[in-house]
């Protein structure tokens, strides 16, 4: 009989398989891995073919468990995952929502980390709040962050209910900074510039400062900031709007809080 499966991926949508090119592009040896994915598309089962990962198989219960299933496909999906668990099993779980104890009621695995990622994740570039429960091990909470930065960076929380914070921040914090691009696009038609043209600068300024502060890791935001606001010039005018006691930082503690809110209403 074949040695139980390593890593288990539970649900190849788009997080679940961005995961899985990480974890193929990291090495993970495609043998130690099996996924479950209830309609697999075509381009899944060309990769399962060419990689040699399992798709579906009999479950058994697995060193590791990633679940990248809808919050709302939970009910449905458990009591079929529950043979992918042991007690000695480490569940990781990227499920919106869903608490340490919700799942810890409905599987058997101890150890669990529930684990917040955001969309750059699609490029490898997301960034994953993570909180682990206390069964999980030292050397367990390595092999989910290895395999968490699968898809970019991974920040580690001390408590479950900061989930509901980082979920405000980077969870859903894309949306936020495409939003600003829309703004942004939106001030320039304001000012008389043709749509299309006031949405590519917006863009590529979106784009080009993202790049500029990651390729700048040692300066901080209000450093970079600093550095292209001359005094009395055109961008402090800007500032001062911005800056202003009800300007972006209230609004942006506003948004967050409405959205850590509303994290903690839809947890359970
Ligand atoms: N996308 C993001 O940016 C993001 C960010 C943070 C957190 N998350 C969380 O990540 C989770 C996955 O999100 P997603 O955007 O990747 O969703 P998605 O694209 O809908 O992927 C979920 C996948 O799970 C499959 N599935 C459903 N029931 C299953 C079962 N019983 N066993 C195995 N697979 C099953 C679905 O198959 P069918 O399509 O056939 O139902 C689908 O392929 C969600 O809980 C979401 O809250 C996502």
């Amino acid at each position: 009989m074949a040695p139980a499966p390593a890593l288990v991926l539970i649900g190849a949508g788009k997080m679940g398989a961005a995961l899985l090119g990480g974890w193929l592009a990291a090495g993970i040896a495609p043998g130690d891995i099996a996924v479950v994915e209830p309609q697999p598309s075509e381009a899944l089962e060309k990769l399962a073919a060419e990689k040699g990962f399992a798709l579906d198989g009999a479950p058994e219960p697995a060193q590791t468990l990633v679940l990248a299933i809808k919050p709302q496909m939970l009910d449905k999906a458990a009591p079929g995952l529950a043979p992918w668990l042991d007690s000695e099993s480490l569940l990781i779980s990227i499920v919106a929502g869903k608490t340490i104890a919700n799942l810890s009621r409905r599987l058997p695995a101890r150890s669990i980390v529930r684990a917040m990622p955001n969309t750059p994740a699609a490029i490898g570039r997301g960034i994953t709040g993570a909180f682990a429960n206390s069964h999980v091990t030292p050397a367990q909470r390595d092999r989910a962050q290895s395999l968490l930065s699968g898809v970019g960076a991974v920040e580690w929380v001390g408590s479950e209910q900061a989930i509901d914070a980082v979920t405000a921040v980077s969870g859903s914090g894309p949306a936020y900074v495409f939003l600003l691009v829309e703004a942004l696009a939106q001030g320039g038609e304001a000012l008389g510039l043709p749509p299309d043209l006031a949405m590519r600068l917006a863009r590529a300024t979106v784009e080009g400062s993202g790049e500029l502060l990651r390729r700048a890791p040692d300066s901080s935001a209000e450093t970079l900031r600093k550095n292209v606001t001359s005094p009395g010039g055109t961008t402090k005018a800007a500032l001062d709007v911005l800056m202003a006691q009800d300007g972006l930082a209230a609004l942006m503690a506003r948004a967050t809080a409405a959205a850590a809110k509303r994290a903690g209403e839809l947890a359970g």
